[in-house]
């Protein structure tokens, strides 16, 4: 665990440069929704609470409950945040008469307060909201003012809690990091040693105890979030990872292909869906704006979990396969050529039984690689060649096993299409014997 500042998300836009400025003082940060707060334990060392499009006059105001958070552990709350806790401590917000958006300066800064330590006479802040607040409780004491408003910052008797309407974490309030540090560093006494690089080891090893073994589908965006998102993931459990990136018609020139090459790069096991005649089809004679994001929203869960239940049925249906591959499978010596050969062979059987249907109907198949070679005729040359065994079986847990009786004519079309296409195999034989008391794979 480490020291974390929590961020209560009312839906602000600007809540993930909440957390970026966070990080960029070296803290760890995490976001939640202002109604699902984690549990509080002693590493969160401060929570802030973010601004919102929505107004806390409102009859469907967003109410967090703060009972574990206040007075405990120290709180700043920007914009609705601050709104919010001087209406629900008895104080009175209203709709502003002049609509405070944009620039404004600093006229009276208490420089005793530890919020605004630091913080420069008329320094620049940036205001962005339909309500203010025109009476503060009692227990409320004003750090901060503009000419227009005269609650910009408050600070609340007996707690470490603060109230802010502008936003430091724009770039135009220009000392807003200085503020930030303030609460940070300063108020919640976080050391501020936290990097980038130790979040994505100890994200790695998070993701590693959490998935284990399983296997994870991720949509991609072609965006920085969720490209970052499957780095990780696939630092973490690589190729158990399966990525999905659709083509909804609406992206760039040539994007879909440049996307899906630089995944591609980063090593990303990604599937391209190229779904832009059902977006398209679906966005035909719609003009309305709200109703076009539901649709491509719409369209892209539902190519999502097609695609996502494609995987499962491939990854469920998937025969077993030996830890220590087709070791197991080559008998003598291990050679890149005898593997090379043996890949070939496989490749043949396993995608003939895909073809005929049979794949779902067997347990487990595979080729195994002889280490014995045998004697044959092709044209007028007798050659010396390689043998492979077919193996093909019917189980249920692989403790008993019998062979599968394979379609004669699909075994031969196979053994045909072996001898014909690998070469160093002249002859081919299929494994008749049940386990107990033989075993499935042959080592
Ligand atoms: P046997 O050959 O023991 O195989 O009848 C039963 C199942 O176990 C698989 N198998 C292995 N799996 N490491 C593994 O992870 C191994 O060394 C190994 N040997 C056999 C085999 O493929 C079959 O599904």
């Amino acid at each position: 665990m480490q020291e974390t500042i929590l961020i209560l998300d009312f839906g602000s836009q600007y809540t993930q440069l909440i957390a970026r400025r966070v990080r960029e003082l070296n803290v760890y940060c995490e976001i939640h929704p202002y109604n699902k707060i984690p549990e509080i334990t002693d590493w969160i060392k401060g929570v802030i609470l973010s601004g919102s499009p929505y107004s806390v006059r409102e009859k469907n105001a967003l109410i967090p409950d703060l009972s574990k958070i206040r007075p405990k552990i120290p709180v700043l709350a920007v914009c609705y945040g601050a709104q919010y806790l001087a209406q629900h401590d008895g104080g009175e917000v209203k709709a502003s008469n002049n609509r405070e958006y944009g620039r404004a300066n600093l006229s009276f800064i208490d420089r005793s307060s530890n919020l605004m330590k630091g913080m420069s006479d008329g320094s620049q802040v940036w205001m962005s909201h339909g309500d203010t607040i025109l009476n503060t409780p009692s227990t409320f004491k004003i750090v901060a003012s503009t000419s227009d408003v005269e609650v910009a910052g408050f600070s609340i008797k007996d707690e470490k809690t603060y109230g802010i309407q502008f936003h430091p974490e724009v770039y135009h309030t220009t000392e807003g990091a200085v503020l930030l540090r303030n609460f940070v560093i300063g108020i919640c006494g976080c050391a501020g040693s936290w990097t980038p690089e130790s979040f994505i080891e100890t994200t790695v090893k998070w993701l590693q105890e959490k998935i284990g073994d399983d296997q994870v589908v991720l949509g991609l965006s072609g965006g920085v979030d969720s490209t970052v998102a499957g780095v990780l993931l696939h630092r973490a459990i690589g190729k158990n990872l399966h990525c999905i990136f659709v083509n909804n018609g609406l992206l760039r020139k040539n994007e879909f292909e440049k996307v899906l090459h630089s995944y591609r790069h980063m090593h990303l096991n990604v599937k391209g869906v190229d779904a832009s005649d059902l977006f398209l089809d679906a966005l035909e004679g719609v003009a309305d704006p709200e109703k076009k994001r539901k649709i491509i929203g719409k369209i892209f869960i539902d190519v999502f979990e097609a695609e996502a239940k494609k995987i499962r049925n491939i990854l469920i249906g998937r025969h077993p396969f030996p830890g220590p591959g087709l070791a197991v499978r080559i008998l003598g010596e291990i050679t890149r050529e005898r593997v090379k050969l043996l890949q070939e062979v496989d490749d043949i059987f396993i995608g003939s039984l895909h073809n005929t249907g049979l794949y779902d109907t067997v347990w487990q198949a595979f080729s195994v690689l002889l280490p014995i070679r045998s004697v044959g005729v092709m044209g007028d040359e007798r050659t010396y060649e390689n043998v492979v065994s077919l193996r093909a079986v019917t189980s249920t847990d692989g403790m008993t096993a019998d062979w599968a009786q394979l379609p004669y004519d699909v075994l031969a079309r196979i053994s045909n299409e072996i001898i014909n296409k690998v070469r160093g195999v002249n002859r081919v034989v299929y494994d008749i014997s049940s386990k107990p008391p033989a075993t499935i794979e042959w080592e």
